[in-house]
């Protein structure tokens, strides 16, 4: 009997191992893994160059607090401010940790509460990011939510308008709802949301949690639209798996966030910042992300191959390397089948299978998946 509060369905699968895309299971059975710790391990499983950077420093020094002077956070947030909208940032441990960190600084720095996100969004589990995240079921037996979140319809630029008001500090929104369902942002919903946000001077956050560090084949999601997010938050590929998040505010905001007014004991340590400046050198740069775009293209040319003509598939679609199948019925057979052929792909709500290969993965690793998958999904062997 485990000793776990079962706050998660596992699968009954137990890895044991893991190099670049591939998992390898106790019973040695090798997995192509299209789920990447969820968004996560971007550069794949145990790349060397994180690996080293991680024990040189494991070595050097794990540990010392925000009291001191951190070298790899400046570093990290000299590359992350030169590579964004944002000048200025803030280190944490997670997602949820970089949203709440968000909503507390476009309040400080208004003085307003009131802030639109998306329905469909995810921004975390905390009662602020939670509050955040405009989905029934992410609320359910909680209480009372923070009163100060509404929530528009994702590209119905009206729905936004409609609820801005004298209160409203901020629009929060995901460029590509992950948990969601793989909904990409409109360009014209896009620049509306902008130029909305400036007439209004209503803050812009820009949830990159999921699409930010080269997912998308841009540094960060947003750069795909006509956006000047004020407030991009990160985590999951910013450290390939090790915990570490991070909020990237404009220079207008520094005032909001003085010494006292937020932090963190562990946020930006020296452990978790040698893996942060290895993971940026990587991966902000220009030849990778146009790898990441090609891979981005040719993957959805094999899905789009693969799965031509399937009665059950109504759509496919993503941006970069986030893609998903929307299917006509629910997909959860699919993934279970997906798995027993050793491929991981995970769902993003009942009818849509998310694929998020690491991106590094290479184009017959990506083959290899749209092939599966047209087996499990249309129940025949195809070349793509
Ligand atoms: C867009 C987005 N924001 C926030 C989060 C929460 O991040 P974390 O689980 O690291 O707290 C997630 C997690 O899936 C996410 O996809």
């Amino acid at each position: 009997m485990s000793s776990l509060f079962p706050t998660y369905q596992r699968w009954d699968v137990h890895v044991k191992s893991g190099k670049g895309t591939t998992l390898v299971d106790t019973n040695d059975k090798e997995y192509l893994d299209f789920i990447g710790g969820i968004a996560v391990c971007n550069l794949g499983h145990c790349h060397p160059t994180i690996v080293d950077a991680l024990k040189k420093q494991a070595e050097q020094l794990w540990h010392v607090s925000n009291l001191f002077e951190i070298d790899g956070q400046e570093q990290a947030a000299s590359v992350l401010a030169e590579n964004s909208s944002g000048d200025y940032v803030f280190f944490c441990n997670s997602g949820t940790e970089a949203n709440e960190a968000a909503i507390k600084l476009a309040r400080k720095h208004t003085g307003k509460q009131h802030i639109i996100s998306l329905k469909n969004s995810f921004h975390g589990r905390t009662l602020g990011s939670m509050a955040a995240t405009g989905q029934a079921k992410i609320h359910e037996g909680y209480g009372t939510m923070l009163e100060s979140f509404s929530y528009a319809d994702l590209n119905d630029l009206e729905s936004v308008k409609s609820l801005v008001t004298e209160e409203t500090a901020a629009v929060m929104v995901e460029v590509v709802q992950g948990e969601g369902g793989v909904r990409v942002m409109d360009a014209t919903f896009a620049e509306g949301l902008q130029a909305l946000c400036n007439e209004h001077s209503l803050l812009l956050i820009v949830d990159e949690v999921q699409t930010g560090i080269g997912r998308t084949g841009k540094a960060f999601g947003y750069e795909h639209f006509n956006l000047s997010p004020d407030i991009i938050t990160v985590a999951k590929g910013l450290g390939n798996g090790f915990p570490v998040g991070a909020l990237i505010g404009k220079a207008h905001l520094k005032p909001a966030f003085q010494p006292g007014s937020h932090g963190s004991t562990f946020g930006g340590n020296p452990l978790a910042m040698a893996v942060v400046n290895a993971v940026l050198t990587e991966v902000f740069n220009e030849s990778f992300l146009n790898e990441v775009v090609n891979k981005g293209k040719a993957f959805e040319n094999y899905l789009n191959e693969a799965l031509n003509g399937s009665p059950v598939v109504k759509e496919v679609r993503g941006l970069g390397l986030i893609a998903g199948i929307e299917c006509h019925a629910p997909v959860a057979d699919y993934i279970t089948k997906a798995r027993e052929k050793g491929l991981l792909v995970l769902p993003a709500g009942p009818n849509v299978i998310r694929l998020l290969p690491p991106l590094v993965a290479t184009n017959e690793e990506l083959k290899k998946a749209a092939f599966i998958l047209a087996e499990v999904v249309t129940h025949q062997k195809t070349t793509v």
